[in-house]
């Protein structure tokens, strides 16, 4: 089988973008599970109703977030009310949401969990203590994992960490493409960051010119869409669902 995941998609622009090439990333790769990270695909950053729906209209079966999850108060019901719409995991109890889901295909389960880092980032729970958990109560087989972290360091040690008991992980957050995608020796499928999806000549999906404003001034600056030339950014996994175990991963980018 196989799963494919799309890395960060920035604003209308980037849904658009990833809509209008579904057919051709279809064709190329049949993918049997579409997940999209969605933590940036609001106009103005974090997720929405709206935004998340018209992730779901394209396809997506599981959308994952990250830090932006909750930015946007309108719309934190979403994380009630969609049931594939996951925060990570690593959360206080009490917030809003889930951190994993599991989708019934039928012939086979297959279950997506999102957790969060914490060096140089919010210190949630240990991501190492809560996947420990969480692997404990998943009741399949094929589990992949949406790590959205900061540092590559924290990203490599989680990958080997969970070699040999999670289908793959898929990094997320920095919004760039790493090309150290590998089958681990346990069979575990990994990848620093898939990259994200959106315009391609900016800072992450910003403004360029914004972007260096803020760096080179430190002063209060409004971050823009950049309106450039999109990709999607993301990645492949052929996995075996009667093992879990994956065969091969492929970095996906569209122009
Ligand atoms: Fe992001
Ligand atoms: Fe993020």
């Amino acid at each position: 089988m196989h799963l494919m995941f799309i890395g960060d998609v920035v604003g209308a622009t980037g849904c658009n973008f990833l809509a209008s090439k579904i057919p051709t990333l279809k064709k190329k790769y049949s993918p049997d599970i579409l997940v999209v990270n969605g933590e940036n695909s609001a106009t103005g950053n974090g997720i929405t109703v709206s935004s998340a729906n018209s992730l779901l209209r394209l396809g997506a079966d599981v959308i994952t977030t990250g830090n932006h999850a909750f930015r946007r108060h309108e719309s934190q019901s979403a994380f009630e009310d969609i049931p594939n719409l996951l925060r990570p995991a690593n959360f206080p109890e009490g917030v809003l949401g889930r951190g994993f889901c599991i989708l019934d295909l039928g012939r086979t389960q297959i279950a997506v969990v999102n957790l969060m880092g914490t060096a140089f980032m919010d210190p949630l729970d240990n991501p190492f203590s809560v996947i420990d958990k969480l692997l404990k109560e998943i009741p399949c087989k094929n589990i992949f994992l949406d790590f959205h972290a900061e540092a590559t360091a924290e990203k490599k040690a989680m990958g080997y960490y969970l070699d040999g008991r999670i289908t793959a992980l898929f990094g997320t957050h920095t919004h760039v493409q790493t090309a150290d995608e590998t089958v681990l020796k346990g069979g575990t499928a990994y990848i620093t960051d898939v990259g994200m999806t959106g315009p391609e000549e900016s800072v992450l999906g910003v403004c360029k010119d914004a972007a260096i404003s803020k760096l080179r001034f430190h002063l209060p600056v409004r971050f823009t869409e950049a309106e450039t030339a999109c990709f999607v950014c993301g990645c492949v996994v052929d996995f075996d669902e009667k093992t879990g175990r994956a065969r091969s991963v492929e970095r996906v980018c569209e122009r």
